[in-house]
């Protein structure tokens, strides 16, 4: 019973409206018809969050799980715009208003007043106040919020039509980098803002072993030129995993591997216990050159290295730091 009253409601609310609009207006039809205009967003609702039923994501965390040299990790956000709004139009095909003239005596009717509702059960079309029609979304802004996040997408404002589907691509670089990492990507449309995240686990190094042959020739190599070790095959382990790095992501890959490893040879010393006084100038002239004659590799690209100065500068600052002097430097002259 009420809901029946609901729908005479609807439906007597739809004609009436109907019956005024086509009044004030004698050709409704001219408007709804009308050719569709250029979209022009609005940019008053870009810093509003993005409300439900605007666009339909396919996820809004991604996660990717990569290997410790994988440089960068490449994501695909795919979304389906389903935004609507409410608007007038234009209804044809009033076939139920019939059902109103066998309702009009009812209690509703007649405490409301209603008496002439039966008048509409001619009507052929009616126009209505609560139509849902598909509209555009527009991407105004895209805000990566790491420098080490690039997106990949049309040029900006990028007009979504209503009821379509579409996506971006988002790339993370990430050299330098190890462990969980979490990055962001801020979109900002015309219906509001929206948060997008990504979470890559990068994967620990691969530790590299060696048979005690193979360890034996390389020592062999070093021994004869102690810069073999950035060539060839001994570069997948002594050079590849500092591809891109500084400071301590880059000590962890080239120097650690020799003087951290426990099983080193004898002949390279602990870094943490170094006799002589230390500084900035000290590390960056032993990372730069080496030691002629010793299995102490020189890493500057003018010595035949495979450091970049800025990384040697990355290094110098980040070990002179990380491995306080052990000893006082001589007193000044
Ligand atoms: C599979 C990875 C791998 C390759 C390939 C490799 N090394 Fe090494 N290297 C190591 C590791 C790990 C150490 C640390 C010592 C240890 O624990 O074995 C090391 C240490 C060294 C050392 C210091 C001395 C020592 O043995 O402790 C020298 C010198 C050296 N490598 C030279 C070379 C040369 C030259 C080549 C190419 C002929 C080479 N390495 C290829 C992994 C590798
Ligand atoms: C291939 C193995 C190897 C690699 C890789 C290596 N070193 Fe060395 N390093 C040595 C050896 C062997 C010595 C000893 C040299 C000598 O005979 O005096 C040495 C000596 C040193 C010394 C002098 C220590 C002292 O007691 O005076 C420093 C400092 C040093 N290395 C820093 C580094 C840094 C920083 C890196 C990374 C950029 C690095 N090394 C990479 C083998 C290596």
């Amino acid at each position: 019973m009420k809901l029946q009253r609901i729908f005479v409601c609807g439906v007597a609310g739809i004609v009436l409206a109907g019956g005024r609009l086509l009044a004030a207006d004698g050709n409704p039809t001219n408007a709804a018809a009308a050719t569709a205009a250029v979209y022009v967003p609005d940019t008053s609702h870009q810093n509003d969050p993005l409300p439900d039923g605007v666009l339909a994501w396919n996820s809004l965390t991604q996660d990717a799980t990569v290997a410790a040299d994988a440089g960068n990790a490449h994501f695909v956000f795919s979304f389906t715009n389903i935004a609507t709004v409410h608007e007038t139009a234009l209804v044809t095909n009033v076939t139920t208003v019939t059902n109103i003239t066998a309702v009009t005596n009812s209690f509703f009717f007649w405490f409301k007043k209603i008496s002439s509702v039966t008048n509409f059960s001619t009507a052929t079309s009616i126009t209505t106040n609560n139509v849902t029609k598909p509209v555009p979304v527009a991407f105004l802004e895209v805000h990566p919020g790491c420098q080490c996040t690039t997106t990949e997408l049309p040029p900006l404002p990028w007009i979504i039509p209503a009821g379509t589907n579409a996506q971006f691509g988002v790339a993370v670089n990430l050299a330098g980098r190890t462990g969980m990492q979490v990055k962001t990507v801020n979109v900002k449309t015309d219906k509001g803002f929206k948060q997008l995240i990504l979470k890559i686990n990068i994967l620990p190094p691969v530790v590299p072993t060696q048979s005690d042959a193979d360890r034996a020739h390389a020592l062999e190599m070093a021994k004869a030129d102690r810069q073999t070790v950035f060539q060839g095959d001994c570069a997948t382990c002594h050079v590849k995993p500092g591809t891109g790095k500084y400071g301590k992501p880059l000590s962890d890959a080239v120097c650690a591997i020799c003087h951290e490893s426990k099983t080193r040879a004898s002949m390279v010393p602990d870094l943490h216990n170094i006799k002589t006084p230390t500084n900035v100038d000290f590390w960056q002239t032993w990372i730069a050159h080496g030691k002629a004659g010793s299995l102490m590799p020189a890493f500057s690209t003018a010595d035949g290295g495979p450091l970049s100065d800025m990384q040697i500068a990355s290094l110098a600052g980040y070990l002179n730091m990380a491995i306080p002097s052990q000893t006082a430097p001589p007193p000044a002259q």
